[in-house]
């Protein structure tokens, strides 16, 4: 296998310490085949800076084999109350400067910067894993986009789904466009975009940005149990139909219908050998 290969499947890159993520403002938990990320700096509304970033695709990179369902959640009242509104300021944040001193690093290091970023996101849709993004309170900018990043949401009651950035002169950069307009559809996405509207609980269900809606103190069992019926399944069959799922937008039909066959001939293969 190559690294290439190894980093998209996980269970490679050496993992981030539990100290090294209590510092970012974040904790990782594996329990057989599920693991946790917790956003986990309540007192700040969970606020996401680029170490947050990066340490999310380093977890990504060094997730066990094993896992098959990604829980992302957050501590305290909000999901996530979006970028650390510090890198507005000209000192931005400790050790990892500010918007002000991004734009002066230069155009090819500032798209690496935010390609590393993007990572931190990317990894959830991989087919190997269903990600679920438990939602509760506050889920503005960064925090919106983490939960699009995920397969699947799960909120509270109170959930308040915000996309802030075109308000705040910005793009929302961290993935979040495409589900968005997969999700809602283009005329909803820029209702939603370039209003900066919050989305309450009734519509987010509405309109399929969540998959349920639950009273805040059952958000952590409703995601338990979404999480042992995806693990009800057969694991090698789901990531193929994950993947073809995945793939069932940009083909056509006839496309489509090859790669259902091919992947059915694999799996016939595997279960009568
Ligand atoms: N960055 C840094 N600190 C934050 C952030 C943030 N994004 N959001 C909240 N905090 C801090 C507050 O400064 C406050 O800190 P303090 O106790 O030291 O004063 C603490 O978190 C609690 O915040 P409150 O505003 O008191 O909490 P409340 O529950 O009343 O409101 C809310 C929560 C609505 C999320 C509010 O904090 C807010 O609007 N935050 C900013 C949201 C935002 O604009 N994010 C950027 C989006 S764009 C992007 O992500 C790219």
């Amino acid at each position: 296998m190559t690294e290439a290969q190894a980093r998209q499947r996980g269970g490679y890159a050496e993992e981030v310490s539990a100290e090294r993520l209590a510092e970012i403002g974040l904790r990782f938990e594996v329990d057989g085949d599920i693991a946790t990320i917790t956003l986990d700096r309540p007192d700040k509304r969970n606020a996401q800076t680029f170490a947050t970033w990066s340490a999310l695709a380093r977890i990504g990179e060094s997730l066990p084999e094993q896992v098959r369902v990604v829980v992302v959640k957050g501590e305290g009242p909000s999901f996530s109350a979006g970028i650390d509104l510090r890198m507005f300021t000209s000192e931005g944040v400790p050790g990892q400067g500010s918007f002000s001193s991004a734009v002066k690093i230069g155009d090819a290091e500032f798209e690496q910067r935010i390609r590393q970023a993007q990572a931190g996101f990317l990894w959830l849709r991989r087919p190997e894993i269903v990600s679920i993004a438990a939602v509760q309170g506050h889920a503005i900018g960064a925090g919106f986009q983490l939960a699009l990043a995920c397969d699947l949401r799960i909120v509270a009651d109170d959930v308040a789904f915000c996309m802030k950035e075109p308000a705040l002169g910005l793009v929302p950069d961290l993935t979040g466009t495409k589900p968005l307009v997969e999700l809602v559809g283009l005329a909803k996405a820029i209702d939603i975009c370039l209003t900066a509207r919050t989305v309450h609980a009734d519509e987010a269900m509405r309109i399929g940005l969540a998959e349920k809606v639950v009273a805040g103190g059952d958000l952590t069992q409703a995601v338990q149990e979404k999480a042992a019926e995806l693990l009800s399944t057969n694991r090698d069959a789901a990531v193929a139909t994950k993947r073809l799922l995945q793939g069932a937008r940009s083909r056509t039909l006839e496309e489509q219908s090859v790669a259902e066959g091919l992947e059915q001939a694999t799996r016939l293969k595997a279960l009568f050998p």
